[in-house]
């Protein structure tokens, strides 16, 4: 069983009761025991401890290094202390920085963080989510660890990749979270892992999430050119806003195969996603065409990116309509719908 330590750092005993409208209403009580269900489900041993003081969060950091991983919220700590950094820099155990506000859409101060030079990922902005998703990376992680390398110049142009580099073909994997800054790569960690354990190789990415367009999308269709440099067949895989992008991405630089996992194909119906406005606003495609070589799985029961944005590519492309299927349930390997997308994969890839 993995043990793993969840260490929060100042003021957050005062969750539920501090600036709600950042933090949220959830008690500190109440997020360990979401975070203890979680880990409970992923086969997780857990230690929770909280402190407000600087020199017993360096020691609660290094006794924790002997464990399978640690879950670092260090608080205010994050962005002035060294000596917490220091003892993340010292320690064996896996460090992942979490935050439950999105820091880097805060004040200028909130943007440093001294963790995150020695931690392996960072997640922020997801609220107590963000916890949960900080198991899954450690949990995904010791399953298969990836190599991560920058595919292009912004810090963001990170791709995880595993499976085979020898095969000639690769699959490359575009997140979503409609742009907004908490989002990232470990979203489909799990699909990467089950695809590289079938014996594909997979390149997972993470690409620019502000304005202006379009920087995303270019970071996506760099992403292919890098892609075309290391395997003759290339398929891309884009979930939710990553279907944009992927959609977009292969008219500049066509891949063998374009497969969207409710993808986003229409900003019209995006009304309340600011991104979508700005794209539009910059001259980015509202309606994108959906061609024969894209293929469109899209859960009935998706309740956050409509049905519709899939149903229009019927008469051009082959979509695939999955009762009984959410819109996260199409990343989860687990889900019975993911052999038909692997199939597709397979056959499109001639693999
Ligand atoms: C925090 C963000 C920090 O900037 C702040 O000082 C905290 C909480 C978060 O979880 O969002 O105390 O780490």
């Amino acid at each position: 069983m993995m043990r793993v330590a969840v260490i929060n750092g100042p003021n957050l005993n005062l969750l539920g009761k501090r600036q709600p409208e950042i933090y949220g209403t959830m008690t500190l009580a109440e997020l360990e025991d979401a975070v203890g269900h979680w880990a409970e489900a992923m086969g997780i041993e857990i230690a929770f401890y909280q402190s407000n003081d600087e020199s017993e969060l360096v020691g609660h950091v290094q006794t924790s290094g002997g464990l399978d991983g640690v879950l670092l919220n260090a608080g205010g700590f994050t962005h002035t202390s060294v000596a917490i950094a220091d003892a993340v820099a010292s320690v064996e155990a896996p460090v992942v920085e979490v935050h439950l506000s999105d820091v880097d859409s805060r004040e200028s101060f909130r943007r440093v963080s001294l963790i995150a030079p020695n931690a392996v990922y960072r997640i922020s902005g997801r609220g107590p989510t963000g916890y949960r998703d900080a198991l899954r990376y450690l949990v995904n992680r010791s399953r298969m660890p990836s190599t991560t390398i920058r595919y292009g110049p912004h810090p963001r142009n990170l791709a995880d990749l595993r499976g085979p580099r020898d095969s000639g073909l690769v699959i490359v994997l575009v997140h979503g979270g409609y742009w907004y800054s908490g989002w990232d790569r470990d979203q489909l960690d799990s699909i990467a892992i089950d695809l590289a354990e079938r014996g594909f190789a997979t390149m997972n990415i993470g690409y620019r999430l502000s304005p202006p367009w379009p920087g995303s999308g270019h970071d996506v269709a760099s992403a292919l050119a890098h892609a075309r440099t290391t395997a003759e067949r290339i398929a891309v895989v884009g979930h939710s806003a990553g279907g944009y992008l992927s959609l977009w991405a292969h008219r500049r630089h066509p891949v063998d195969l374009c497969v969207g996992l409710a993808a986003v194909t229409d900003l019209s119906l995006a009304d309340d996603v600011p991104a979508a406005e700005q794209i539009v606003a910059a001259g980015g495609p509202e309606k994108l065409e959906i061609p024969s070589d894209v293929v469109l799985f899209h859960g009935l029961d998706d309740t956050e990116v409509s049905s519709s944005h899939s149903t229009r590519g019927q008469d051009t492309s082959t979509v695939h309509m999955l009762e009984g299927v959410g819109h996260f349930d199409l990343v989860n390997p687990n889900r019975p719908h993911w052999e038909q997308v692997v199939s597709t994969l397979s056959v499109g890839l001639d693999a």
